[in-house]
């Protein structure tokens, strides 16, 4: 879990799920974050330069070379690091839907307006993008991935988040 906020690299190779919550909705708001330590511990891991993490910074968490296994399986641990992919393969909804609660209640606490999420309707696309199992080569997390990353447009986020001033 992100919780140690003085460690933390802006929100990024998550951008890739929800970037455009933060992009549509409350100021200052940052639901998935990652430590230098989750960063080293991935790097070592995946044998990923320090430039490749900066490419990938620069892109919002797209991975330079979709066709690298070494990419793939760097978010896929940084994926598994900041609670989005559970450990074995799945995606960690239920973890996800609490994160994305508990960061639009800070920023309605630090706004004039106050920004709810329909649950249901979060937890069904989330489920849409569930899969079974992890593959040597990281496939099947890429794939969700990218299914999570697809789910953060305008309109969604239109349907997930109500604003009330
Ligand atoms: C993973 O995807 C790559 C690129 O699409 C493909 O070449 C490779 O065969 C796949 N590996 C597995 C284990 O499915």
């Amino acid at each position: 879990m992100a919780s140690h906020c003085h460690a933390t690299v802006a929100a990024v190779v998550v951008a890739a799920a929800f970037a455009a919550v933060v992009a549509e909705s409350p100021p200052h708001m940052a639901a998935f974050t990652f430590t230098k330590e989750m960063l080293s511990t991935c790097q070592e891991k995946s044998e990923i330069s320090q430039e490749m993490v900066d490419e990938m910074q620069k892109n919002k968490g797209l991975l330079p070379d979709e066709s690298s296994v070494a990419q793939r399986c760097f978010q896929e641990c940084m994926a598994k690091e900041m609670g989005l992919l559970k450990n074995g393969g799945g995606v960690a909804v239920d973890n996800i839907v609490t994160v994305l609660k508990a960061a639009l209640q800070m920023a309605s606490e630090g706004s004039e307006d106050t920004y709810t999420i329909d649950t249901d309707a979060v937890t069904r696309d989330l489920e849409g993008c569930q899969f079974e199992g992890e593959d040597d080569e990281c496939n099947n997390s890429h794939d969700t991935m990218k299914c999570l990353r697809s789910l953060g447009n305008p309109e969604n986020m239109k349907r997930y988040i109500t604003k009330e001033s």
